[in-house]
């Protein structure tokens, strides 16, 4: 189970044609918000450690490419949501028409940084961005009412405002090789499927 709002949703229909049923889900939670949810809709959650082997992975998705490339991490779960979908045999995502895009890069690009020299971090990843010709793009750090916000495994999140994503794999190389970087929402060659659902109530699955 991801984590978001989409989520949340497909939790309540597990829930509804499943749980109710008394048919058993056993699933591994991405974010503490999605295991609260998902105990008190009866799914039970079992310890990542302790899973040989995970089927299939539902999650949303804040930009959707057409080679079904993914920008994730606007709820700040994207360090857990990674691990998980890399592990799990298909990562399947769903969203509405209104993720699909061309080019990534519209919607801010979460990058997950370590507290420990954050602000060298910001300026060594400003560095990049401009090495790589990116122009008039802003860095800013995730902010929860006073303060940064702070992720599950207690690190930062910088939030990348560069309107378009030239080369998404380049980017993400360079970026995954800063000291600091723990992980960047570009979710590259990993969804199985993108299950899209259209305002006309159209569904579409590639
Ligand atoms: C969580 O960090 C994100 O990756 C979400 O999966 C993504 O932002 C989609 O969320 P919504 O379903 O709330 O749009």
């Amino acid at each position: 189970m991801g984590t978001g709002s989409t989520v949340n949703k497909f939790l309540n229909i597990i829930h509804e044609k499943f749980v109710k049923n008394d048919i058993n889900i056993k699933a591994v939670s991405t974010s503490s918000q999605t295991t609260n949810l998902a105990i008190s809709l009866g799914i039970e959650v079992l310890d990542f450690n302790n899973v040989d082997e995970i089927e299939i992975v539902i999650d949303g998705a804040d930009e959707v490419d057409p080679c079904k490339n993914l920008i994730k991490g606007g709820g700040g779960a994207l360090l857990m949501e990674k691990i998980v979908a890399n592990f799990s045999k298909n990562l399947i995502i769903i969203a509405d028409e209104t993720k699909m895009v061309k080019t990534l890069g519209n919607f801010p690009l979460p990058v997950e940084i370590v507290k420990f020299g954050s602000e060298k971090t910001t300026n060594h990843i400003s560095n990049l961005l401009n090495d790589l010709k990116y122009s008039d793009f802003e860095i800013r750090i995730r902010r929860d009412q006073k303060n940064n916000y702070s992720t599950e495994e207690s690190n930062f999140i910088l939030d990348l405002h560069l309107n378009q994503i030239k080369d998404a794999y380049l980017l993400n190389r360079e970026l995954m090789m800063i000291p600091g970087v723990i992980e960047v929402g570009l979710f590259l060659d990993m969804a199985s499927k993108v299950i899209v659902g259209r305002d006309d109530k159209r569904v579409d699955i590639f």
